[in-house]
């Protein structure tokens, strides 16, 4: 019988295999591609991942304040993002204290 032990050694093999598969636990890199969390970090996640991913923002050289100003009113006055003007200043206060540099 010795395709018999041949199969249920197969068998007990994968098994095996397939419960070490499942008890495999994959640990995922923090995710990148978020604002980090901050006074004005939900305002940013609110009012500028319409269009683009925060990548678009976090990848930027750091930027002086007036710099992200001009990126806030481009995007509002050329991409049309809704973004009232009464929140522009906490908005760039967010993006010059997270991805900026400091003022001078
Ligand atoms: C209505 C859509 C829309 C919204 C909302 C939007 N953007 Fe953009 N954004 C764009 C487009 C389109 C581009 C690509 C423009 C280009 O290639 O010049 C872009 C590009 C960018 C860039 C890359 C540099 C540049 O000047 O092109 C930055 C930085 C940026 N956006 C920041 C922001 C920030 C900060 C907000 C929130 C205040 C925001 N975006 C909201 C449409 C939008």
């Amino acid at each position: 019988m010795s395709y018999l032990r041949l199969i249920v050694g197969a068998f007990a093999c994968f098994a095996t295999l397939s419960a070490m598969a499942a008890e495999t636990e994959w640990k995922l890199p923090p995710e990148t591609a978020k604002f980090k969390p901050a006074p004005g970090s939900e305002l940013a996640s609110s009012s500028c991942l319409l269009c683009h991913s925060a990548d678009y923002i976090i990848i930027q050289p750091r930027l002086k304040r007036e710099a992200w100003q001009a990126i806030v009113v481009k995007m509002r006055e050329k991409f049309a993002a809704p973004l009232p003007k009464d929140k522009d200043d906490a908005i760039i206060d967010y993006l010059t204290a997270n991805y900026g540099l400091p003022a001078k």
